[in-house]
């Protein structure tokens, strides 16, 4: 599936800098803004790097993931791990798709060696993320989804301080 997008999409609506952290915060106007916006990170992302995706059901988390995917190089059909924790795609670099929706506790991480993800040379996307917050890496990229309207959402990005 091919996917137009309007560049519009990565105007960033605000940018600052906190303490050195850097937060990008962008209204997205369609799933195809939305994708964009993961695809532009997508290009940019290096082994290693970390993507935490936090925010309600339906808010674009997974159409994000498809778009880091994409800015990856990787043409597999991204689906919604939602039944088996994660997903493992092939690319140059691989990818760690994991969604931790049906996580209730914590402590069911722990058969998970996470860790050993980011560790590797993947990179790996975490849906669901603060369900494993004490578990993420210091260099992790958080992005939160908000829901607005029906087609908008606001598209909170902050990066670690290095
Ligand atoms: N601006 C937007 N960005 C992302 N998704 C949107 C947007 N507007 C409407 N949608 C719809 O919201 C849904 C988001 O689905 P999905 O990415 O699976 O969410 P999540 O993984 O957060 O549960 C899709 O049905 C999509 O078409
Ligand atoms: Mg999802």
């Amino acid at each position: 599936m091919r996917i137009h997008y309007d560049n519009r999409a990565l105007r960033t609506q605000y940018n600052v800098h906190k303490n050195m952290q850097v937060v990008e915060e962008i209204i997205s106007k369609s799933p195809e803004e939305t994708f964009a916006i993961g695809k532009a990170l997508g290009l940019k992302a290096k082994r290693g790097d970390v993507f935490a995706l936090v925010g309600d059901l339906g808010t674009g988390k997974t159409i994000f993931a498809k778009g880091i995917a994409c800015g990856l190089g990787i043409d597999d059909e991204i689906t919604s791990p939602t039944f088996t924790l994660l997903e493992v795609y092939d690319g140059n670099i691989p990818l760690f798709h994991f969604d931790l929706y049906r996580i209730n506790d914590p402590r069911e991480l722990d058969n998970l060696y996470f860790e050993e993800f980011w560790e590797g040379d993947g990179i790996s996307i975490i849906e669901w993320a603060e369900r494993a917050k004490a578990r993420l890496p210091q260099h992790t990229v958080y992005i939160y989804f908000e829901h607005l309207h029906d087609t908008t959402r606001r598209i909170r990005i902050e990066y670690p301080s290095d």
